[in-house]
């Protein structure tokens, strides 16, 4: 429903005058695993929520997470955070929100518990896929696109976690030590700046404390700073099972306490919420204003009010779905190395030749697990299925597995669903560091010898490795960033025998490749990359494609090369200490002169671009250029602003980015807006972080 908040709120108090305290009680607090209970003599429907963010999840019975089994909860599975990152691309941001927004609406959900923007502190947080980047800025940027995208189409999105949800490991108990400048100027200026640019309806709390006090009661967080200062006045969900106690959560101004189990009436703002208002304990009035700001929801969700009919119907798994997941998963694909030009194999070379496609990750679905994130995908197309469909039926392909990563650690079998058992042991845990057995690394030796004998026969060896969601997923963190399951002994061998293999990883975040990378000469990197993904791999390695995806983050050596965060900081007093303050990820590495494996910002083309003529109108605040592209391919280009240290800020800062599209030998004049909150600085443009020409 149009209309400011105010006049909703007159709405909503004149439909919470009928309510009774029960009635009340039921839309605070989870009547299913993933609805409140509504008012039905009042024609309220229940607030359905659903995950993201790769897609609209699967349907759970309401009381119990097995999944309902029906086939009509199949969908589109959308490239993850990170993906959507790596495009630079704003436009494709709000695509992949559009067909999110889509599809819930299509599925009948009324909120979508997506996006998730935690900055990425850490390189070893398991849910880093689900998240955009290190940098503020991109992450800021393309999340607002995000949302706007989802919530044209009468769906909420939902920003979370609230705040500094950056590790796994005993994510219920942690408390987070940081200084007061950097919490507000750095992790929740994210949160604020979406909300200023894209006014999303929902945000998460996270599980995590803040100084001592849970997010989801924190009177800081949420009453002082997202309600007073910000003057946000949208609904407050609490992460699954992240409310502790009855009157904190009624005096914190949260809205929704959402869990895992299902005694709904004894969460804590049911029963014992009503107990300590009939006692006197809890004024009512508190309980009133969650209400009012669930029904302001609602109205402008027209759910009800006298717009409801006018709310948007949609479909899902429509084929303009399809084909925008495939452009996002086209955009993100990152080649990282192409020396002496061994990519892209054209279709005139690869045709009538013999192809040797290695690696499990060739042949392995990601969307089906990762934590909340899993999805049920109508399809997902493997690299293998990607490379054979492209090129088809002149090309003999072949594919040997190579590797093969171990029995899924995290799978819980019986009967039971990981979520169910998630408030246990401080819900989360690092990967323990046994990566194989005897037999295991027996059998790995045996798939590895497979491979190395036959790559000899072929004209072309393609490996496809990486992680998997064993690796990045909800609930664990990562031990280290080096690549498991022994691939490192088979890439090393393969590129001895086969110095022109082509190496395509797959994962969620940074990877260790120091052991064979000098030796690689043609390496491309996605993170999980939604149902088109292999589809894009391939267009992208027979030249379909022109390569435009950039590292949204650091690679790094290793996680000892990220501001001092390592396994040690995940320690057993579970407080994580902020030392390193503003200075994450390339903001450190670049001032400490620290190598790194690539940049943040860091990807190739197939073809040379110049950038001349850069001069900066502090007036317009925008950077101007010219961008030629020397070569006889149409590509596109990330031109990034970073704004240089100086006594206002010691630490380097992306400022600005536009992803520019060019024909085959061809310049254009470019205008990138500079968003610098000082107003003054030095600024430089470049491909990334180490690249940067100041401009003068
Ligand atoms: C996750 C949330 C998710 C919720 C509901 C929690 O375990 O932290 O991100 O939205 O479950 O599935």
């Amino acid at each position: 429903m149009e209309g400011s908040i105010q006049t909703l709120r007159y709405l909503a108090e004149e439909i919470l005058e009928d309510m009774t305290l029960d009635e009340k009680i039921g839309m605070i607090h989870g009547g299913e695993l993933f609805k409140n209970k509504g008012v039905p003599r009042l024609g309220i429907p229940p607030l359905v929520m659903s995950d993201g963010p790769c897609g609209v999840r699967a349907d759970f019975h309401p009381d119990e997470w097995i999944n309902v089994g029906n086939t009509d909860d199949y969908v589109t599975y959308i490239p993850c955070n990170s993906a959507i990152a790596a495009t630079w691309d704003r436009a494709l941001a709000r695509s992949a929100g559009n067909v999110l927004g889509q599809e819930a609406r299509g599925r009948g959900k009324d909120v979508m518990l997506a996006p998730g923007i935690n900055l990425k502190r850490t390189p070893l947080c398991g849910r880093n896929f689900e998240y955009f980047s290190e940098d503020p800025f991109l992450t800021a940027q393309l999340a607002s696109e995000y949302v706007k995208g989802v919530q044209a189409w009468d769906v909420s999105a939902c920003l979370k976690h609230f705040a500094l949800n950056h590790q796994e490991t005993n994510r219920l108990l942690v408390d987070e030590d940081i200084d007061d400048d950097v919490l507000e100027d750095l992790y929740l200026q994210v949160f604020k700046d979406v909300i200023d640019e894209a006014d999303p309806y929902s945000i998460m709390t996270a599980y995590n404390k803040i100084h001592g006090e849970f997010c989801s009661e924190s009177k800081f967080l949420l009453n002082e700073t997202l309600r007073e200062k910000w003057g946000y006045q949208g609904f407050v969900v609490s992460d699954w099972g992240a409310v502790h106690g009855t009157k904190e959560a009624a005096e914190a101004a949260i809205d929704c306490e959402m869990s895992v189990t299902n005694d709904f009436d004894e969460y804590k703002l049911a029963n014992p919420l009503k107990k300590m208002v009939e006692d006197g304990e809890i004024d009512e009035s508190l309980i009133d204003e969650k209400v009012i700001r669930i029904l302001i929801l609602m109205l402008r969700l027209n759910m009800i009010g006298e717009d409801r009919l006018e709310r948007k119907d949609a479909s899902y798994n429509t084929f303009s779905s399809k084909a925008e997941v495939l452009d996002i998963a086209r955009g993100s694909v990152i080649l990282l190395k192409n020396d002496d030009n061994i990519l892209p194999v054209t279709r005139p070379a690869i045709k009538d030749k013999k192809v040797l496609i290695i690696g499990e990750n060739a042949n392995r679905i990601h969307s089906n697990s990762g934590g909340s994130a899993e999805i049920k995908a109508l399809y997902e197309v493997s690299p293998l299925m990607g490379l054979k469909s492209r090129v088809g039926g002149g090309t003999k392909f072949d594919y040997i597995r190579g590797y093969c990563s171990k029995p899924d650690s995290n799978a819980v079998d019986n009967g039971t669903n990981w979520q169910e058992l998630s408030l246990e042991n401080g819900g989360g845990k690092q990967q323990d560091g046994t990566d194989a057995d005897k037999e295991l690394k027996e059998f790995r030796a045996k798939l590895r010898d497979e491979a190395l004998n036959a790559c000899g026969d072929y004209d072309y060896v393609i490996f496809v490795g990486g992680l998997n969601h064993d690796i990045d997923s909800e609930g664990v963190d990562r031990r280290d960033i080096e690549l498991p399951y022994e691939q490192n002994e088979l890439i090393e061998a393969l590129l001895e025998k086969r110095p022109d293999t082509i190496v395509a990883l797959i994962g969620g975040g940074c990877i260790n490749m120091s052991r064979w990378i000098d030796k690689c000469k043609a390496l491309l990197f996605m993170y999980y990359n939604g149902m088109e993904g292999g589809s894009a791999l391939a267009e992208v390695i027979v030249g379909d494609v022109n390569p435009s995806g950039r590292l949204p983050e650091t690679f790094y050596y290793s996680e000892k090369d990220c501001s001092g965060v390592s396994v040690g900081d995940f320690g057993d007093e579970n407080m994580v200490h902020y030392r390193e303050r503003f200075h994450i990820g390339y903001r450190y590495t670049c001032r400490e002169n620290i190598k790194v494996q690539f940049p943040f910002g860091y990807g190739l083309s197939y073809s040379d671009f110049e950038v001349s003529n850069t001069s900066y109108n502090s007036g317009m605040r925008e950077v101007k250029l010219t961008l030629k592209n020397n070569s006889d391919f149409d590509a596109t280009e990330v031109i990034q602003v970073y704004r240089l240290p100086d006594e206002m800020a010691d630490y380097l800062q992306l400022v600005g980015f536009e992803k520019i599209y060019l024909k085959a030998n061809s310049s254009i004049e470019a205008i990138v807006p500079v968003k610098d909150k000082f107003g003054i600085g030095n600024y430089a443009v470049g491909k990334n972080v180490l690249e940067l020409v100041k401009i003068v």
